[in-house]
């Protein structure tokens, strides 16, 4: 997984384009990007939706719903479990007890779907609110269903009032920077997948490829987008390099002729266990990308 694109829920035809992209993932969505007005219509727009393309392997099919604090999420799980989502997306997680919670109504929706028990993954977005931001140390257990941890910046600045999450340069300002950075020790403590924000500059295909580089060398292993134009460039960039997956088959290599060794030198550098699990993180991501 490395580009999950945002859909509005109620709109077909983005749906259908949405199909069309090299996305690894859409995000359906029933929360931010639909009026109050429109969340019937969302619903139903986007069951039919997942009916109709289940059998299609590729873009997968997750679907945000709406946070627990609007009353709304049983509603739409309700609407969209029985349409066999591969997924669900829950914005504004105040902390991992908020994806137990979400897990358990799962539990009961994949009973009555007459799905396999725990088949529906979980991606989070945890910093959408302040509370969220200051329990991010919850997130420590590695739980089963979790997909990925992404984090939010629009959500954020509206919860504490800020007007903009990024300066005159262009720079995320510091509680954004600890967002992003909490994501990634969140989703690393609990053993799953640290997802990028969205670039809302949708026309800046450059400024997105940076900020995509960026979150590959900081450790993201994904991007999400709001636009199909970002798609290519997100895949592109968090698609391991070949060369740097035959460094690391080289590696892991390297140790296996040496007996499993603490250390190797190789060309005249020093390798030890932390390059090791390096080199075997990246084969098994560059693996799960050719399935
Ligand atoms: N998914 C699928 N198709 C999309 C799309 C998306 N996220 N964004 C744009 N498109 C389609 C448009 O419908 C348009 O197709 P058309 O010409 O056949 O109608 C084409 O791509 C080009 O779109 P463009 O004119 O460049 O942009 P726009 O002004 O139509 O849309 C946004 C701009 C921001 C409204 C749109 O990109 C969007 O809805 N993004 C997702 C928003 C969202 O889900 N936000 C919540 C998470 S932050
Ligand atoms: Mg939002």
């Amino acid at each position: 997984m490395r580009s999950l694109l945002f859909v509005p829920g109620d709109s077909e035809r983005k749906l259908e384009k949405g199909l069309a992209s090299a996305a690894d993932v859409l995000l359906i969505d029933l929360e931010d990007s639909v009026s109050v007005a429109r969340k019937d219509a969302a619903r139903d727009i986007a069951s039919a939706f997942l009916r109709e393309r289940r059998a299609a392997p590729r873009p997968r099919l997750f679907v945000r719903v709406n946070d627990f604090s609007t009353g709304l999420t049983d509603a739409d799980l309700a609407a969209i479990m029985p349409a066999r989502p591969d997924g669900i997306m829950l914005p504004k997680a105040n902390s991992q007890a908020d994806a137990v919670d979400l897990s358990a109504r799962l539990r009961v929706a994949e009973a009555e779907a007459g799905l396999p028990d725990g088949s529906t993954p979980i991606i989070a977005i945890m910093t959408e609110t302040a509370a969220g931001l200051l329990a991010a140390s919850t997130w420590r257990e590695p739980m089963p269903r979790m997909a990925g941890l992404t984090w939010g910046a629009e959500d954020l600045s509206a919860d504490i009032g800020a007007v903009s999450p990024r300066n005159e340069a262009g720079v995320y300002t510091d509680v954004f920077r600890l967002a992003r950075a909490l994501t990634l020790l969140a989703a690393a403590a609990s053993q799953t997948a640290p997802i990028d924000t969205v670039f809302v500059d949708f026309r800046d295909i450059e400024g997105l490829r940076r900020e995509c580089q960026a979150a590959a060398r900081d450790g993201f292993t994904a991007k999400m987008a709001i636009h199909p134009d970002q798609v290519a460039v997100i895949n592109e960039v968090f698609t391991p390099a070949p060369e740097a997956v035959d460094a690391a088959r080289a590696l892991v290599r390297a140790f296996a002729n040496a007996g499993d060794p603490g250390v190797v030198g190789i060309d005249g550098k020093m390798y030890d266990r932390p390059h090791l699990k390096r080199a075997e993180r990246l084969l098994a991501r560059a693996a799960a990308l050719e399935q």
